[in-house]
């Protein structure tokens, strides 16, 4: 009945996990079709290789003008000194043909993001919903009624903003319980979004034919 895209890029695979979380989430919601995808990786193999970057990540690469099918994207991102990274940036500057067509508008975006150590954190993510409101989209985070949001147990990344992983300094640590489910509940929620403005789209035209 409406269609999902978690589009991320993961250089070390912490936004990969987050993804699989939120897309998860989101097909628990009836009537939700959920595709993850990647953007393009734009350093070289052998740069990659040297940077210790995650290399066998399953997700296909997304098109810049299959993003009009969704009904709903969910972007994922690490932070690189606060702001998206450079391939997320560079996959979203293609899309201004979409932007004039105003292909995007009305559509569900919403955002998460890993950083290293917590700082960039909203940043990111409220830097990032800038661009969606450009194209147009409804932006939508994760509300407080997701109860891991109010949990102070631990550090953890993710806000109202999005959801969001601490990968450590060094990169070791990987998400955990708590910010898994916060991931997981941000698709549920998107998905739902979207779900009740399908029905109420077809329930208006519907009154109005
Ligand atoms: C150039 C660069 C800039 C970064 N800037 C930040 C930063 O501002 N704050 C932070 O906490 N982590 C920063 N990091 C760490 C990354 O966000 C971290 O490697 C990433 O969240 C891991 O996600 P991934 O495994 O999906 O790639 C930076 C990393 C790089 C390479």
């Amino acid at each position: 009945m409406f269609k999902i895209l978690v589009l991320y890029y993961s250089t070390y695979g912490h936004v990969e996990t987050m993804a699989q979380a939120v897309a998860g989430g989101a097909a628990g919601v009836p009537g939700a079709t959920v595709v993850v995808k990647r953007v393009p990786e734009l350093m070289s193999e052998e740069v990659a290789r040297n940077v210790g970057a995650k290399l066998d990540q399953q997700a296909p690469i997304a098109t810049v003008s299959e993003l009009k099918e969704y009904d709903a994207i969910i972007f994922g991102t690490p932070t690189r000194f606060g702001n998206m990274a450079a391939q997320m940036r560079n996959f979203l500057d293609q899309a201004g043909g979409l932007w004039a067509q105003n292909a995007l508008v009305g559509k569900v975006g919403s955002a998460f993001v890993s950083t290293g150590t917590g700082a960039g954190n909203e940043t990111t993510l409220s830097s990032f919903h800038t661009t969606l409101f450009h194209c147009g989209m409804t932006v939508v985070g994760v509300p407080y009624t997701v109860a891991a949001l109010r949990n102070l147990d631990g550090a953890r990344g993710g806000s109202p903003l999005g959801a969001g992983t601490l990968a450590g300094p060094d990169g070791r640590r990987q998400p955990s319980p708590a910010e898994l489910e916060i991931a997981a509940a941000q698709g549920a929620h998107v998905a739902q979004v979207t779900r009740e403005l399908a029905l109420g789209r077809q329930a208006l035209g519907d009154a109005l034919s």
